[in-house]
C-alpha cells in the first residue's frame, strides 16, 4: 500500500511480506541507491551494507528482528529517499529503529519527514513506544552543521550515547600483535583463548548465546533504553545460516577462564560484497573477568585468524561508546584511529510523531 504526503508516495515492504520478492524485482534496486546516495553524502567512508547482503536479508526473512524497507517515490517515480524499520523480535518489544536518508538533491522539501512518518506508522502498528535512530558524520563537523543531527533535533530525538567510529589501517605494524600479546600474557595467566571461523563448534555454540546476552547488559548503552536480550542456541545458529547467505565469513575468538568457564569474545566480519573490509562486531569480557587484558588478547587472536584467511583486507571499522574507556584503551593501542562521530538517538513515538508531524506541515509538498 503506498503511502501518501503531498507528492510523496511511500512504498514498503518487510522481512515477513510474502510478496517482498515482487517488491524487490521492482524497488530493491532504486531503494539502495537513494539509501547509499543519502548515507554516504559527505562522509569519506561510509560504511555501508553491500545490496548482495542487503538482498539477501530481505530473501531470507526475518531472524533477529522483522525488518522493513520504504522508498519514497514522486508522483512521476522518481526515487527521492529511502528508509528502513528494525523491529526487534525477540526481546525489546518497547522498540524500533528507524533511519531515514533522502538523496541529497530532493533534500529540505520534507521527504525525510515523510519517510519517517510512514516509519513510525509501521512502529506503531507493531505496538512499539520508543523509536531509536542514527546519525554518522565525520570527526571535526560540528552537529550544527550536519543535516542528519539537525533534522534529528527537529524531530525531537534526544542523544542517548555518544559513540565513536574507530578504523584500523591494514596490516598492523610488523612485530606490533607479537609485542602486545607478550606484554599481556603475565595480566592473564590460566586463561586460554580458542579461536574459529564460521559457525560455533556446537560444544560453545550455548557459551556464545549466553556472552551475546552479555552484551546487552555489561557493555555501556548510556540512556539507551535497552532491554536484556534474550539469546539461546537456535538464535545464534539463525544467525549465522543467515551471514552465510548474505555472503559473509566471520572468525570468533574466546576467553576460557582457568576452570573452562567461557567469559568473553570477539567477532570480525568478511563480505565477499566488500572483500578490503574487516568489520569488528561484539566485543565482550563478562564483568567478573576484567583486568586481565583479555579485550586486547582475544582481539589480537581474532585479528590473526582474520588476515590468515583474507590477507587483502585492508581495514577494519569498529564503533564504541565514547565511554567506553577500556574498549578505546584496547583499539588505540591496536593503532585504530577515530574518523567518525557517531549519534545514538532515541525518543518516545508519540514525541517524534508529534515533532514530525509540526514539521511536516510546514516542509511536505
Ligand atoms: C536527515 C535527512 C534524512 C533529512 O532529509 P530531508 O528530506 O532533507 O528532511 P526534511 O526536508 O523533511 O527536513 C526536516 C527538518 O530537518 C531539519 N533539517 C534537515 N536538513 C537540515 C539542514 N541541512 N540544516 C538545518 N536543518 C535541517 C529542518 O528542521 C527541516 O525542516 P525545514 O526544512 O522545514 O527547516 C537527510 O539529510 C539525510 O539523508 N541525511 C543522511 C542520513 C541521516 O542522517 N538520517 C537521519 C538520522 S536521524
Amino acid at each position: 500500500m503506498p503511502w501518501l504526503t503531498g507528492d510523496v508516495h511511500v512504498l514498503t515492504t518487510s522481512t515477513d511480506d510474502p510478496a517482498r520478492a515482487a517488491w524487490a524485482a521492482e524497488h530493491f534496486d532504486d531503494w539502495y541507491a537513494a539509501q547509499a546516495a543519502g548515507e554516504s553524502h559527505g562522509r569519506a567512508d561510509p560504511a555501508l551494507w553491500q545490496p548482495g547482503e542487503r538482498r539477501a536479508q530481505l530473501e531470507h526473512g526475518t531472524v533477529d528482528d522483522r525488518i522493513h524497507l520504504l522508498l519514497a517515490r514522486d508522483a512521476a517515480g522518481a526515487a527521492l529517499g529511502a528508509a528502513e524499520v528494525w523491529l526487534p523480535v525477540h526481546d525489546n518489544a518497547h522498540l524500533a529503529i528507524v533511519d531515514a536518508a533522502v538523496v541529497p538533491a530532493h533534500r529540505r522539501r520534507g521527504v525525510g519527514t515523510a519517510l519517517l512518518r510512514a516509519g513510525l506508522d509501521v512502529a506503531a502498528a507493531a505496538g512499539r513506544t520508543r523509536v531509536r535512530s542514527t546519525t554518522e558524520r565525520p570527526v571535526g563537523v560540528a552537529a550544527g552543521d550536519w543535516p542528519g543531527s539537525a533534522a534529528a533535533t527537529a524531530w525531537g530525538f534526544a542523544v542517548a550515547q555518544a559513540v565513536v567510529r574507530r578504523q584500523l589501517l591494514l596490516p598492523p605494524r610488523p612485530g606490533l600483535l607479537d609485542e602486545l600479546e607478550r606484554a599481556a600474557a603475565p595480566r592473564a595467566t590460566g586463561y586460554a583463548v580458542r579461536t574459529w571461523a564460521g559457525p560455533a563448534p556446537q560444544e560453545h555454540v550455548d557459551a556464545i548465546a549466553h556472552l551475546a546476552s552479555r552484551m546487552s547488559t555489561d557493555a555501556p548503552r548510556g540512556e539507551l533504553s535497552t532491554t536484556p536480550e534474550v539469546w539461546d542456541a537456535t538464535r545464534v545458529r539463525e544467525g549465522e545460516v543467515l551471514r552465510t547467505a548474505q555472503g559473509r565469513r566471520w572468525w570468533t575468538a574466546l576467553a576460557l577462564a582457568p576452570g573452562g568457564e567461557p567469559v568473553g569474545y570477539t567477532v570480525l566480519v568478511n563480505s565477499r560484497h566488500e572483500p578490503q573490509r574487516l568489520l569488528q562486531h561484539d566485543t565482550l569480557v563478562v564483568r567478573e573477568h576484567r583486568g586481565h587484558r583479555l579485550g586486547l588478547l582475544l582481539k589480537v587472536a581474532c585479528l590473526r585468524a582474520a588476515l590468515h584467511d583474507v590477507p587483502g583486507a585492508e581495514r577494519v571499522t569498529t564503533w564504541n561508546a565514547a565511554s567506553n574507556a577500556p574498549m578505546v584503551a584496547v583499539n588505540e593501542a591496536l593503532g585504530f584511529r577515530c574518523d567518525e562521530v557517531v549519534e545514538e538517538l532515541e525518543a518516545p513515538l508519540e514525541a517524534v510523531r508529534a515533532a514530525a508531524g509540526g514539521v511536516a506541515a510546514g516542509v511536505a509538498r
